[in-house]
């Protein structure tokens, strides 16, 4: 089956490229991806899918059933772009002034595109089904584009088995593919705490409750937290970005307002963090007489890889690139992946895909999000390799 993946790859790797240059010129905001939805909507259902429009907001799914019974696979693509102005200076570039697709999303699409192509030409010999899942707002942080799909039924009928997801990753070289069990992403929640307390002159303490003082004993009580709470064997953030109280020197202010993040790996750190949170600061702020609230907002969790799932992506990675294109990803990203959705609900498996040019030094490589970031055109075909290689490997697994 491999020889013949290849063969296909190379047979349809004008038409996917074209589709990424296309969707890279018109980039849309998140749950704005309407040209985009409905560019796929059009391929998807020339090859004779069924398609499903308006998923979440601007999410299409097409299904794919192959001639015999097997599990069902989900392959997910996120297809929204930033406000940034281009500087990439590609013949390609954006079109729509103040938006780009500076996160690759637009490959994605176009290599979940690619995989299609392929996949509905081995129909006959597929067994089981297939979900192609397009997601809008990945970037819209923290609601997520992932969570709308799901509620609208996405991981169901027929239920989905086994997730597979990717993101092009500038930091590695093209021709290499990372992967590492557990954690890949970091859980991102975010907090807001206002303390109260009563105003007074600067030099009459005695008549107020100084709120600055208490955010002060307040913010050290919280790293107590990662010190205290936390185990040592697990790891967490949390940063107190900015304060705000006071409005001149001579006057104890009234209120103070901290806002910071949360970054966790393990779920039920994660699920302990609100409680902790809101005793350490309540606690320390009524022992100076002044009250805390705190606004615990939950954003993406931390994206998990399962190890069985990675395991046989694996093998599919040394088939693809050999055993040193495999790289073993030491340390999880800290920023968010709102893929971690899914792979909450469903055992999945998330890879990066290496696409730094091989001339460059990838240190000095534009980062995602960098207004000059652009993968590497060769890096793609590894990604639509993976793609296909990994879902056939997955079907051979029992359904769960
Ligand atoms: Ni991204």
């Amino acid at each position: 089956m491999i020889e013949q993946v290849l063969s296909l790859e190379e047979r349809f790797r004008s038409t996917y490229l074209s589709y990424w240059k296309d969707i890279h010129t018109y980039p849309e905001l998140s749950d704005q991806e309407i040209r985009t939805a409905e560019k796929v909507a059009t391929v998807l259902r020339s090859l004779g899918l069924e398609v499903l429009t308006g998923v979440g907001t601007t999410g299409v799914v097409g299904l794919l059933r192959g001639s015999q019974n097997g599990p069902t696979i989900g392959l997910r693509a996120d297809m929204d772009a930033l406000s940034i102005e281009e500087k990439t200076g590609v013949p390609f570039a954006s079109k729509n002034p103040g938006i780009m697709h500076a996160c690759g999303h637009d490959s994605h699409t176009a290599m979940l595109l690619g995989a299609a192509h392929i996949l509905s030409e081995l129909k006959g010999s597929i067994k089981g089904v297939i979900k192609f899942i397009f997601q809008p707002a990945e970037e819209n942080s923290p609601t997520g584009g992932a969570p709308g799909m799901i509620r609208d039924g996405v991981l169901e009928n027929p239920a989905i088995d086994y997730m597979i997801g990717i993101h092009v990753w500038p930091t590695l070289k093209t021709g290499t593919i990372g992967v590492r069990e557990g954690a890949m992403s970091a859980a991102s929640d975010r907090l807001h705490i206002t303390i109260k307390g009563r105003s007074a002159h600067a030099s009459t303490p005695q008549r107020g409750i100084d709120a600055i003082v208490a955010s002060a004993q307040v913010i050290n009580a919280l790293q107590s937290i990662i010190s205290r709470n936390v185990s040592p064997l697990d790891q967490a953030v949390i940063t107190i970005g900015t304060i705000q109280g006071g409005s001149r020197y001579n006057i104890i202010p009234e209120e103070v307002f901290l806002d910071g993040t949360v970054r966790t790996f393990d779920p039920g750190t994660r699920g302990k963090m609100p409680e902790w949170i809101t005793r350490a600061a309540k606690g320390t702020a009524e022992a100076l007489g002044a009250e805390a609230i705190v606004d615990y907002k939950f954003g993406y969790p931390s994206l998990m890889n399962n190890v069985e799932l990675v395991n046989k992506a694996k093998e599919v990675i040394r088939e693809i690139v050999g055993k040193r294109g495999l790289i073993d990803i030491k340390m999880p990203d800290l920023g968010g992946e709102d893929f971690a959705f899914f792979s909450e609900k469903v055992p999945a498996v998330f890879a990066w895909i290496g696409c730094c040019p091989r001339e460059e030094a990838c240190e000095k490589y534009p980062m995602l999000h960098n207004n000059r970031f652009i993968p590497d055109e060769s890096a793609l075909p590894y990604g639509v390799k993976y793609l296909v290689l990994s879902t056939l490997k997955l079907m051979e697994m029992e359904k769960r």
